[in-house]
Parts: C-alpha cells; structure tokens; sequence
C-alpha cells in the first residue's frame, strides 16, 4: 500500500513540471489596480472597468477550484477553530521556504457584496449593495495547508461550509489557511512540497441574477503583528494558482484588523460580482475539452469533472 501511495504521485510529477511551462507570474496589486493604503498597509482598489468582466470564463479572476467538493454543509464556520488549536500553522511568503508556528489565527470574516452592472454605456463604475439572495460556497487549507477530502463523506464540512444570505453581506469564522506547495494541498498524509504560493480562501459565489464568481483571496499574515503580509516573488506552481492577467480585480479588502492579544483577525471584504448578460453562456466548472491536462488539472474540480480520479487517488 505504501509503494503505490507513493508510486501514484510519481505519475502525478510530470503535471507537476508541465506546471512550469505555463507560468505568467505578476503580482496581485499590480494586475489587480492601483494600490491604496489602509492604515499603512497596501490593498488593492478595484478599478471601475470590473463593470465588465473581461473573460466568461469562471477562472477570469485567477482562483482555482481544484479541491472543491460540492454540498458543504451550511454553517457558521468554515474550519472550527477550536479543532485546530494543536496543528501546526504553516505559510510560506516566497516559493522555497514554508515556516510553521501554532496555533493559526483565528479570522472573522465579513464580505460586502456588491452588484455591479455590466453596462456597455457607463464610463464609471455602477456597483450597489446585493438585494437578491446569494449562495457562497467556502473552501480553505487547514492551518498545515492541506485540504479536507476530496471523497463523499468522508471529512465532510472540514474547512468547507456553505453559506446562504438574502443579500449585501455574509460572515463566518475560521482559522487562517496555510499554504499549499507543488501538490496542491492534496498530498498523501498532509504531505507538500516547494514551489509554495500564499495561503488563500476560495469562494464560489452564486446567485439569480448574476454571474457564477471564483475568487481566491490571498491572506498572507504576518506571524508576529498579525498584519497583511505579501507573497514575495512569483508564485511558481503553475498557472493555476498563478494570478497572471487579472483585469477586473473582483475583491477589494476594505479592513484588516490584526488582534494580537486574542490571536485574531477581523477581515472585511468587498466583492463585486457582475449581472449575468444575456449574451454570454454562464461559465461552468468544468470547461476543458481534454480533462487531466495540466492547464484543467490544478483549475478545475476533481471531484466535478474527473471523479474517476478519485477511485485511483486517495484524495
Ligand atoms: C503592523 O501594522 C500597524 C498598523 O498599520 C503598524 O503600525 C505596525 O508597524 C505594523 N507592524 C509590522 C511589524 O509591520
Ligand atoms: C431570508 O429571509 C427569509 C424570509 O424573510 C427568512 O426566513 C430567512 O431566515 C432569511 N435568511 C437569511 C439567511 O437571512
């Protein structure tokens, strides 16, 4: 059993190295928009072009759905603090080094979502707080940056949860994500290696009215002042994970407050996500025409689109 645990990832390794032929590495602040300055710390403004999304395709913002799983519970929290207060926090702020340190802190997130109209016409950016209901589905590393499995019912509600709002906002707590390496946070036993990239939470948000939305939000956090941290230098995993030409910046972190004493971060978001336009098809999770190459691979869910993966993987 161990020779073909290990055997199994040896024939994940030419993924792996294919990876690098498709990196186009730039860095978030810069592809997202002009940086701005929240109590000294850089952010991202969005720009007012995110009216209108460049691309229909679901990965236009850079995220990956790799180790999405679909029908996470609904729930308030999305890795139970309490459950991780003994596992290592692991992140890595450039590619060849992860440092570990316990217990991860704990983030309190709350996410402002907006409208935006995708109108041909408008010169400025014509966003308003949601009103329609909206379904977010959020997936993350434990704090080690490994994922929950893949496999039905089996770590089900691990670091993933759904939650359900009627509109403008959604909140949940969590532990803060580690970072993943050249295996993608699905590794045998927890298991990774370098190239590592920053930690991040995805989101998949749906609603009516609007266009299915990926986003994967970076949250590099410096252990000491808690504060936002930046990922130095490219990220080299891949295309996947790499945010190469993000036009239309879809999230915006408008509060970062670190909490040193309690070991907590308030974080609040703003997401902007497009009305669906009657011209163009929603994009799907799925969309590779030839599965398992590595270009769907690292973006797109196993568990969706290549299950049969899942029989041969201990995923
Ligand atoms: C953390 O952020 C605060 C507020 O922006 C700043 O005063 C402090 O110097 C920062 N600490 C470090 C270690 O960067
Ligand atoms: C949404 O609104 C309905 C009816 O007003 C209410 O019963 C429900 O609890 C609300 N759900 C949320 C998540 O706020």
């Amino acid at each position: 059993m161990i020779v073909l645990t290990s055997c199994k990832w040896i024939l994940l390794a030419p993924f792996a190295f294919l990876s690098f032929l498709l990196i186009g590495a730039e860095e978030t602040c810069e592809a997202g928009g002009v940086c701005g300055s929240i109590e000294g710390q850089r952010i991202c403004e969005t720009r007012v072009s995110h009216c209108r999304p460049s691309s229909s395709s679901l990965y236009r913002n850079g995220g990956t759905a790799q180790a999405y799983k679909t029908d996470s519970p609904e729930k308030e929290n999305v890795c139970e603090p309490a459950k991780y207060s003994a596992t290592s926090y692991k992140t890595a702020s450039w590619a060849f080094r992860r440092t570990s340190s316990k217990p991860a802190p704990t983030l309190k997130v709350k996410a402002h979502v907006w409208s935006c109209q995708d109108d041909i016409e408008a010169s400025n950016c014509c966003c308003e707080l949601m009103e329609d209901p909206f379904k977010v589905e959020v997936w993350q590393t434990r704090p080690d940056g490994s994922y929950a499995s893949l496999q039905k019912r089996k770590d089900d509600g691990d670091c993933r949860a759904t939650i359900l709002s009627n509109g403008t906002f959604f909140g949940f707590e969590t532990v803060a994500p580690g970072s993943t390496g050249i295996l993608g946070g699905l590794g045998p036993s927890g298991r990774d290696y370098m190239p590592y990239g920053p930690p991040v939470i995805h989101f998949l948000i749906s609603s009516d009215n609007h266009r299915l939305t990926l986003l994967d939000v970076p949250l590099l956090i410096d252990r000491h002042s808690l504060n936002y941290s930046y990922f130095n230098w490219p990220d080299l995993r891949g295309s996947a994970w790499v945010r190469g030409k993000v036009i239309d910046e879809a999230y915006q972190i408008s509060e970062w407050k670190p909490e040193t004493k309690s070991n907590q971060v308030i974080v609040e978001l703003n997401i902007f996500l497009p009305k669906r336009d009657s011209f163009v098809e929603d994009a799907s999770l799925c969309q590779a025409d030839i599965t398992g190459l590595p270009i769907s691979f690292f973006l797109e869910p196993i568990a969706e689109c290549t299950p049969s993966v899942l029989d041969f993987f201990e995923l």
